[in-house]
């Protein structure tokens, strides 16, 4: 039984822990109809591919109006998570995406910071940022993310990402935009050998200042890459839902979890979106324990390996550890 044992998620992105609960209760107080084909009968997000899940995230995301609903949406997942044995949680945060919803930088980050604080005081978890920019925007928006990341050194971001659409521009194209935020501190992490095939997580390691890889399971198409990972220690984001809905992979059985492990590459679990692949984090654990045979023992491991990568300050991670 996982539920009990410690969790923690490097790999969750903030508007995609949202339910259709939750968009319809933002829509009904922010005066927004909810738009046809959002959800289906069941709850279930339309998507058919990758470009037309982030279309839908960025619909969804579209009911987000206000502080408060960034500051509810974090606390009620964040909460959430406590429930099912998270000790830490760290949040993709998208400026970018805020600031379609006619929010700030600063809106948006005290939000957030708003959330986390009163998640905290109701049950225990710790959350932090790591502030994201959107690759498809392209690297121009990214300095801008960055340079505001930089400039507000709120103590609760931690670290520097990118998601998107991975098919779009090189990961080298960001490096002025991570430069800035590694030399400012943060930690920072990439989307890589998701969608794309190895060479993305090549060019992510060779080029960006980056200890961890969001998925990079596509690594193992490349021996020497999988080799190169757990030579470097760079620690792997995976999470396998996410990767099953967006037919990634065929099938659990094909997915390269255990091997990758296996390899002596740092894995951790997270969930990604989870509402939009009809996942958990404590399914994520599951699932590793039922479908690719991980002990308990092997996913306190994965929990301690998180908790070690995890871009929070030393003395928090040390109350962690
Ligand atoms: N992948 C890439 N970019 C994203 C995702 C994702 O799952 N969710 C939001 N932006
Ligand atoms: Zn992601």
């Amino acid at each position: 039984m996982t539920l009990t044992l410690p969790k923690a998620e490097l790999h969750l992105h903030l508007e995609g822990a949202m339910t259709p609960d939750l968009v319809r209760l933002f829509a009904a107080r922010n005066g927004i109809t909810v738009e046809d084909g959002l959800y289906d009968e069941n709850d279930r997000y339309i998507w058919a591919d990758f470009p037309q899940f982030l279309d839908c995230y960025d619909r969804a995301s579209g009911v987000i109006r206000t502080r408060q609903d960034y500051s509810d949406l974090t606390c009620h997942y964040l909460v959430q998570q406590a429930k099912i044995g998270a000790l830490y949680v760290e949040l993709f945060c998208s400026p970018s995406h805020a600031a379609m919803q006619g929010l700030s930088f600063d809106d948006h980050l005290l939000a957030v910071a708003d959330g986390i604080d009163q998640a905290y005081q109701q049950s225990g978890i710790i959350g932090r940022i790591v502030m994201t920019c959107v690759r498809h925007l392209g690297p121009e928006q990214a300095v801008d993310v960055a340079r505001q990341t930089v400039a507000c050194s709120h103590p609760y971001i931690v670290g520097f990402g990118m998601g998107g659409n991975e098919s779009l521009f090189t990961q080298k194209d960001f490096y002025p935009a991570y430069k800035l935020a590694a030399d400012a501190g943060l930690g920072c992490t990439t989307h890589a050998g998701e969608v794309v095939g190895p060479e993305s997580v090549w060019d992510a390691i060779d080029h960006l200042p980056v200890d961890r890889i969001g998925h990079g399971v596509r690594a193992i198409e490349d021996e020497k890459l999988v080799a190169e990972l757990a030579k470097r220690g760079i620690v792997l984001e995976v999470c396998p839902g996410s990767n099953i809905a967006l037919s990634v992979y065929p099938d659990y059985q094909s997915h390269p979890l255990r091997k990758l492990y296996d390899a002596g590459v740092k894995v951790t679990l997270g969930s990604d979106d989870p509402p939009f692949f009809h996942t958990t984090l404590a399914d994520e654990y599951q699932r590793a324990s039922d479908l690719f045979g991980f002990t308990d023992d092997e996913l306190r491991g994965m929990t301690r390996t998180a908790l070690q990568a995890a871009y929070v300050d030393a003395e928090t991670k040390a109350v962690l550890l």
